[in-house]
């Protein structure tokens, strides 16, 4: 069953039926001024940092799921009659809803007894505000006399401590009213040196900035007494929970249209020009008046809407692709590269699933990020890199967290995951095949944000490499630390205190538990090291790299190998985990794709054991597993993975997150089939016909789908913010379609399924335009290439001319 459907030409998801299964969401902003919003009008916004600059109030974990956001009220003066045209929060039997979920954009509307009202909401370019533009129209035969009310509730800024400390935030709350434009400065008069404010085009009826005078006592938003009235309160907070409403009177004749327009924004002063006059305690307007003026006209809404589609037409266009599956195309060319914009925003902090104050930007995460972001704004990689590499320590291990507001490490989660360094190796050398960009590499870096301590980048690499060889364990592994790649593998926790965090907690020395996923990512991350060294001339360094990748691999050989599949990890006695001996988690996912995809076993035919076993025992058609047999109690010496029940997250979920690592390790046993088809098992979009048992959005991938030990198999959770997006994106793009950047240009190595007669494909890359045919004339993957006609050898798409601007890449797959 389905909640919608998909409008390709325009790039929007159209939901028809408000209520989807969970809400199903969209992010306005993709700079520094961020919103989320359901398709109901739910969900609030915030300015760089969801935690330490929220902007309005939003309540996790409510009843019903999504309540609170962007609501807009519509009251019928002729027969007191009121509802929300977004259908939340009122929930009247509307008409014609609809919500078109778009890139930054959401549209949301119904019709209700005559009476059409549509809102488009989204953030313009290089602002920190957004427009809410409310369109209402009469179909009736007769004049409609209507009253619109806006409401947003206003955050006090830190988001926890808005949602714990009460007994001082309920005498704090300020706000200012001046002309029509409604200012929350709560904590202005002192530390603060920005504020909010609400605006409206319209001449105003009455306001109210009190949410008790707005909504009433014992009352919710679903029925708040100035709507029910019809007149606002006038209201002017002083402490308790401050609000913005605007009522405006509206009077329209039969199939007449109105628009108008609402702004809610973040704005700063300089400290020494808070205040005007100066000596008073009122915000100084002058630099935000002119801002609010040019978006409260609708000519210049409609022209900073219509440049937000000309810069998503332009990102997008950088790779776009025409293959035989609409599901492939439309995730390429739109939602997977979408919603890698949100991964790298947001990292895994603001969603419906991630409140927004637990997690800030994660060093494993958004270096994974990058792999599906960095083709689209370069220079924002080139940033985002220096800022997490600011953040490693001197002993290259790093924090696993950063605040992105002060881009300091978070000291709560502290570092010890032992993956983490590798995953900037990776993050780097994506960014330099992508860009050409050495320069990098020389840019002076700092260690834990100490002033002083910068060397160049390149030297964070080498930290990085070197850190898992001071750190082998008793099998020549590396050691785990309190987590690799799976958070909840948690090795050295030994927690039986109920509320400790198992990612925080250590209770052992961590001087025997291994990981084989992370010998499989120092392969990978060693060889891109060493590729990188070899290109700066430092051949002998380059070979040092190659002989511990070497070492490594032999040593997975010995160790890591369990008779049909790769071992998991030795836990804290030294016993195996992931192996035919255990009597439950006997075979995990990550170290068969990971070892795979770092070439581990290619030539020995391991490869390819090891992905028959994940076929033979992992594969359901909802996507890959976690691992099995699920673990069906709490086993103190491995930590969180058995506190979930089977079937979910780490223990036996599909976690989606590694399902791209198998389609790559497919991929390079040449296997274009199977990588393929498990990419269609997990892909939203051709799941959306089991929208009811998928239950998250079509459009984008969630974190995890209940594995096949779950009651509720198929059902997917913790939709937008997963490494799933990246991944995928690179695995289809790269390794299935084989359009693959490296540190020599653009190699073309599609392995793609046996059916398929061939593909196109733009490209954009290093300043010039590759149109990319391939067809099939053999079953077979060896690709003979001709460039602007021209035969070349191997796969390698050679440096075009200075001043080239298009080429066209022919190759046929025999
Ligand atoms: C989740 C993991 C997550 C970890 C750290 C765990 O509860 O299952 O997926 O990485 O928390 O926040
Ligand atoms: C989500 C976390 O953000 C990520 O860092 C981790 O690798 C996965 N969960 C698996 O535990």
């Amino acid at each position: 069953m389905q909640f919608g459907h998909f409008d390709d030409a325009n790039r929007e998801y159209v939901i028809t039926q408000p209520d989807t299964p969970l809400p199903w969401i969209n992010y306005l902003g993709c700079q520094a001024y961020f919103g989320l919003i359901s398709n109901t009008a739910g969900g609030y916004s915030f300015y760089r940092d969801a935690r330490l600059r929220r902007i309005s109030r939003y309540r996790y974990n409510n009843v019903p799921f999504d309540f609170g956001g962007r609501y807009l009220y519509i009251r019928d003066n002729q027969s007191s009659e009121f509802w929300s045209p977004s259908w939340q929060p009122t929930r009247n039997q509307v008409e014609k809803y609809s919500c078109r979920h778009g890139m930054g954009y959401s549209i949301i509307g119904s019709e209700y007894k005559g009476i059409e009202a549509r809102t488009r909401y989204f953030v313009p370019l290089d602002e920190n505000l957004e427009i809410w533009q409310l369109t209402v129209t009469n179909h009736r035969k007769t004049a409609a006399s209507l009253s619109i009310f806006s409401s947003i509730e206003f955050c006090l800024w830190d988001a926890q401590d808005d949602s714990t400390n009460f007994q001082r935030n309920f005498s704090i709350g300020q706000v200012e009213i001046e002309d029509g434009v409604i200012y929350h400065k709560t904590e202005y008069r002192e530390r603060r040196d920005h504020f909010a404010y609400f605006a409206c085009s319209a001449k105003l009826a009455g306001y109210d900035t009190q949410r008790d005078s707005f909504v009433g006592p014992y009352r919710s938003w679903d029925k708040p007494v100035v709507v029910e009235r019809g007149e606002s309160a006038n209201s002017v907070a002083h402490g308790w929970a401050p609000i913005g409403s605007h009522h405006v009177k509206l009077d329209l004749k039969p199939g007449e249209s109105q628009q108008i327009i609402f702004v809610l924004g973040y704005h700063e002063n300089p400290v020494a020009e808070k205040f005007d006059p100066p000596d008073s305690q009122i915000v100084n307007k002058k630099t935000v008046k002119p801002v609010i003026a040019k978006y409260l006209k609708a000519a210049n809404a409609d022209a900073a809407f219509d440049r937000l589609r000309a810069y998503w037409d332009e990102l997008l266009s950088i790779c776009q692709v025409e293959t035989p599956d609409v599901h492939t195309n439309r995730m390429v060319n739109i939602w997977n590269a979408y919603q890698c914009m949100a991964t790298f925003n947001m990292s895994r902090s603001a969603s419906f699933y991630e409140s927004g104050i637990g997690r800030g930007l994660g060093f494993r995460d958004s270096n994974q990020d990058l792999l599906g972001f960095v083709h689209m704004v370069p220079s924002r990689a080139r940033e985002r890199i220096v800022d997490l590499a600011s953040t490693q320590l001197p002993t290259g291990g790093a924090y696993h967290q950063y605040q992105p507001l002060t881009k300091r490490g978070n000291n709560d989660v502290g570092g010890n995951f032992n993956d983490d360094p590798h995953w900037l190796i990776i993050g780097v050398s994506a960014y330099i095949k992508e860009t050409g960009d050495w320069s990098i590499l020389d840019e002076p870096v700092p260690y834990d944000n100490q002033p002083g301590s910068e060397t160049p980048l390149y030297e964070h690499l080498q930290r990085s490499f070197q850190y898992t060889l001071d750190r082998l364990g008793p099998h020549g592994l590396p050691l785990i630390g309190r987590a690799d790649w799976n958070d909840c593998l948690n090795l050295n926790c030994f927690s039986d205190t109920p509320g400790q965090s198992f990612q925080t907690t250590t209770n052992k020395e961590g001087k025997v538990a291994e990981s084989i996923f992370i010998a499989g990512l120092f392969v990978l991350a060693g060889q891109e090291l060493a590729a990188i060294a070899d290109h700066r001339c430092h051949k002998d360094e380059a070979k040092r790299y190659l002989v511990e990748v070497k070492k490594m691999d032999e040593t997975i050989h010995k160790y890591g190998w369990d008779g049909e599949w790769f071992l998991r990890a030795y836990d804290d006695f030294g016993k195996k985990v992931g192996s035919n001996e255990c009597e439950e988690g006997k075979i995990f996912i990550e170290p068969q794709g990971f070892c795979v995809l770092a070439g581990v076993g290619l030539e020995d035919g391991l490869a390819k054991k090891a992905l028959d076993s994940t076929r033979k025992h992992l594969a359901t058609k909802h996507g890959i597993v976690l691992q099995q047999p699920a673990y069906s109690r709490y086993y103190l010496h491995l930590g969180e993975i058995s506190s979930y029940p089977p079937g979910y997250k780490e223990n036996a979920g599909i976690f989606c997150h590694n399902n791209p690592w198998v389609m790559i390790a497919e991929a390079k046993v040449g296997n274009g089939d199977n990588a393929h088809d498990y990419y269609s098992r997990i892909n939203p979009s051709a799941r959306e016909a089991i929208s009811d048992l998928h239950r998250c959005e079509p459009y984008v991938y969630s974190q995890m789908i209940a594995g096949k030990d779950a009651p509720t198999h198929g059902e997917a959770k913790n939709s937008w913010l997963t490494g799933t997006a990246a991944w995928n994106y690179y695995a289809i793009v790269q390794q299935i379609l084989g359009i693959q950047t490296s540190l020599d240009g653009l190699q073309i190595a599609p392995v793609i399924p046996t059916s398929w007669k061939g593909f196109k494909a733009t490209r954009k890359y290093r300043g010039v335009t590759y149109k990319i045919e391939i067809e099939r004339l053999g079953k077979g993957n060896n690709i003979a290439l001709t460039v602007d006609g021209k035969k070349v050898d191997g796969n390698t798409v050679p440096i075009p001319a200075n001043g080239t601007k298009e080429i066209t890449v022919r190759g046929t797959l025999t």
